[in-house]
């Protein structure tokens, strides 16, 4: 089975400047820093304008220039790609403004990870016909970003009933995973976390618990003994009230 790259978030610095706001109508530009490894290898620097939400002209590291998709757009591309001093500012921003951003955000954020606690549990049981609830929870990780998936024999799923992350209120966070399935003989149902407080994606296998634990095991009856105790502490409670209300 091929697991997903480690570090498969995308990180994004973003800076967006709005500029000119009349009768409705909005330009803006917008500045995004992504990468995917830790050591900003694959850092691509974005410098994008839009006007309303239509993106007429972006500056692209990978490309290296200016590329416009309107009519206005490829002017002003042709014009700023004309210009030297604004060609080289834009191919150096990977270097001034991205990696030196990044290198804080990993100091401040995600160098402070704190690895998630994962528990499986079983909500509701099903047989071969019904389906089983499991659920995969993840409690009390930082930062943020994470990826739960389901496995069924080594093979991702990919209709996972329902997921919910949520923050704590003191910095941390849990999501919950839930996956609807017919269980069968002799599959393998695990739950894959992957967080920047692993250093490799971790796999939860769920261990279904023994039938006998499901199965009531046959009407209850109490003993004589049991009677006679439990009799004794409703009198004994009865005298308590009693006593208490005189
Ligand atoms: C930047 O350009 C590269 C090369 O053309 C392309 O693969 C990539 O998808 C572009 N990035 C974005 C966010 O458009
Ligand atoms: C299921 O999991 C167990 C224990 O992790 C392992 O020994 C077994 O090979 C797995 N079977 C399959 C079909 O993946
Ligand atoms: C999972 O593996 C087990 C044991 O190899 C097999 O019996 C079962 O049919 C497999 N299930 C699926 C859904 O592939």
């Amino acid at each position: 089975m091929s697991l997903p790259k480690l570090w498969s978030f995308h990180h994004i610095l973003m800076l967006s400047v709005f500029s000119g706001a009349a009768n409705g109508y909005y330009t803006y530009n917008w500045v995004q820093c992504i990468y995917s490894s830790p050591d900003f290898s694959d850092m691509v620097y974005l410098n994008s304008y839009y006007f309303n939400k239509y993106l007429f002209v972006q500056f692209n590291s990978t490309v290296g220039k200016f590329v416009g998709f309107t009519e206005f757009g490829v002017r002003n591309a042709e014009i700023w790609n004309n210009d030297p001093a604004i060609l080289q500012q834009n191919r150096a921003e990977v270097d001034i403004f991205c990696k030196p951003n990044a290198a804080l955000t990993k100091t401040a954020i995600y160098d402070k990870a704190v690895a998630p606690v994962v528990k499986l549990s079983l909500v509701k049981k099903g047989d071969s016909r019904h389906p089983s609830l499991l659920m995969c929870s993840a409690y009390d990780f930082y930062p943020e970003q994470i990826k739960v998936s389901w496995l069924r024999n080594g093979t991702l799923v990919t209709d996972v009933t329902s997921t919910e992350k949520m923050p704590n209120g003191d910095w941390y966070y849990q999501i919950h995973t839930e996956l609807e399935y017919i269980p069968k003989a002799g599959e393998n149902i695990s739950c894959m976390v992957e967080h920047a407080g692993f250093s490799k994606p971790m796999i939860y296998d769920w261990n279904p618990p023994p039938v006998s634990e499901f199965e009531w095991s046959g009407p209850l009856l109490f003993t004589a003994g049991d009677a006679a105790l439990m009799l004794g502490i409703i009198i004994a409670a009865a005298g308590f009230i009693y006593y208490k209300s005189k």
